[in-house]
């Protein structure tokens, strides 16, 4: 089959996009507020975008005609700082419950049942629970062309300054997939967990 995205005639039962471009990992973004508010938020538009220095970004939907931002991408705009926690399959419902539209003045770790912990380089709290956490300073926002129009979308740049993975996930020096185990989105309400991993070097 072939279909133009722009038409949206794709006849399936179900706009298969999401789910071709598979496995996405989920950006856990946790910030807070220029009042002092914690925030947290799921994105799967998320990656990692260059290596030197090492750039992340996540791309987050928003109301162009009110400028509504959601609170992660408002967070990182406003205090310049964000902290991107990594989902582990243990953690997932509460991954799930963070995605819920909370207001603005809502402590999302309270809501949630996680624990704040300190950062070192961004006054941003991390998820205590996540094995991984990156301490990331804002760069850049990229606007997306809005389709349909009252449909925007931006992504969020920010630089990594600090990284903390618990020791507990390592075997031998290196992140250990069977250990580790990350979430990741597939199309539609699926995902999956990454527990197996091969290794294949480049020709030289
Ligand atoms: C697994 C998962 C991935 C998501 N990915 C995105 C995304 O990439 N972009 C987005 O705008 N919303 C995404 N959402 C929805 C947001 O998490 C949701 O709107 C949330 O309320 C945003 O939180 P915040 O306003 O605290 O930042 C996702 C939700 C889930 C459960």
């Amino acid at each position: 089959m072939f279909y133009d995205p722009r038409t949206g005639q794709h006849g399936l039962k179900r706009n298969p996009y999401k789910s071709v471009i598979v496995p996405r990992p989920i950006g856990w973004i946790s910030s807070m507020s220029k009042g002092g508010v914690r925030n947290i938020g799921p994105y799967s538009f998320f990656n990692a975008v260059a290596e030197r220095p090492h750039m992340v970004m996540f791309s987050s939907s928003y109301r162009p005609e009110s400028e509504l931002r959601k609170d992660s991408h408002w967070n990182a705009e406003e205090t310049g700082e964000f902290v991107v926690n990594i989902v582990t399959e243990d953690l997932k419902d509460k991954m799930n419950v963070s995605s819920a539209p909370y207001a603005h003045e809502v402590d999302e770790f309270e809501r949630a049942g996680l624990t704040p912990a300190p950062c070192n380089n961004v006054k941003a709290p991390r998820i205590k629970e996540a094995r991984v956490a990156l301490e990331c300073k804002y760069f850049q926002t990229v606007r997306l062309p809005s389709q349909p129009p009252d449909h925007g979308n931006v992504m969020v740049i920010g630089e990594v300054v600090g990284i903390h993975i618990d020791d507990a996930i390592l075997t031998d020096g290196m992140v250990d997939m069977n250990k580790f185990r990350p979430l990741a989105r597939l199309g539609y309400w699926q995902y999956t967990v990454v527990d197996n991993a091969f290794w294949m070097e480049p020709p030289e």
